[in-house]
């Protein structure tokens, strides 16, 4: 038997949406995370396990190399910085946008903004370049509440529909970046599983191309 392929997955919507796509490349898993509380997935391939993770872990288990391959979202990239991943292929998968949101019609206050979100370092980047004083909040979700609650004036978060923003009284603001999930390889198992690494990206490619 060759030796294991891992691959990092969150449970939720990228699960859901790259079992199609890891389906195609030949890997089905045995067990469902959602009802089993197994971490470590077994597959129909003795060789390749499934390892089930937070979303903003997934680009450190695949940087360390403690899992080979993984999927993330562009806003997890961005934030995590992309140190030690191959990014070879964009999944056209969970797309949203990372945007600036606050509450409908308030003009932005004069003076230093206070900003709350789980993108920090996404945030101090943007308002960096747009050349404005910020003091940043760490969340880590219900980003919504934030300025409703006198926290912050505004938030950094992903919209999709923009339906949880308007069910709190909050509207997107500025566009920050396109997002989508993305195939994210550790640097040395590029190398040391090269021709494993490369059928899978070719078979998921074909997948992400077949769909369109
Ligand atoms: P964690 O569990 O680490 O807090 P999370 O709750 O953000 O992560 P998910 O909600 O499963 O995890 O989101 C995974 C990815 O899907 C995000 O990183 C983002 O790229 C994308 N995403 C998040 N919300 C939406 C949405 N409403 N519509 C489409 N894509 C989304
Ligand atoms: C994400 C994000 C927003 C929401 C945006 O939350 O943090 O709260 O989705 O999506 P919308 O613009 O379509 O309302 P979460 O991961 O909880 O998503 P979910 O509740 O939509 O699954």
């Amino acid at each position: 038997m060759s030796e294991t392929l891992t691959i990092a997955l969150s449970k939720g919507r990228i699960y859901k949406e790259t079992m199609p796509l890891l389906a195609h490349a030949g890997i089905v898993p045995i067990d469902d995370p959602e009802t089993s509380r197994k971490l470590i997935l077994d597959t129909n391939h003795d060789d390749v396990k499934l390892v089930i993770i937070r979303a903003t872990d997934v680009p450190t288990y695949v940087q360390y190399g403690a899992a080979d391959v993984g999927v993330a979202g562009k806003d997890v990239l961005l934030e995590h910085g992309g140190e030690g991943l191959y990014e070879p292929l964009d999944l056209e998968i969970a797309k949203c946008r990372l945007m600036t949101a606050g509450p409908v019609g308030v003009k932005e206050p004069e003076g230093r903004l206070r900003i709350a979100t789980k993108f920090v370092n996404c945030a101090r980047r943007y308002y960096a370049e747009q050349g404005k004083q910020v003091e940043v909040i760490k969340l880590y979700g219900s980003m919504e509440l934030a300025p409703l609650v006198g926290l912050a004036d505004f938030i950094i978060d992903v919209v999709d529909t923009g339906n949880t923003l308007k069910a709190n009284g909050l509207e997107p603001l500025e566009h920050i970046a396109d997002i989508s999930s993305r195939l994210v390889v550790n640097k040395a198992s590029m190398k040391m599983k090269h021709a494993r690494v490369k059928a899978l990206i070719d078979k998921i490619a074909e997948a992400v191309e077949n769909r369109r």
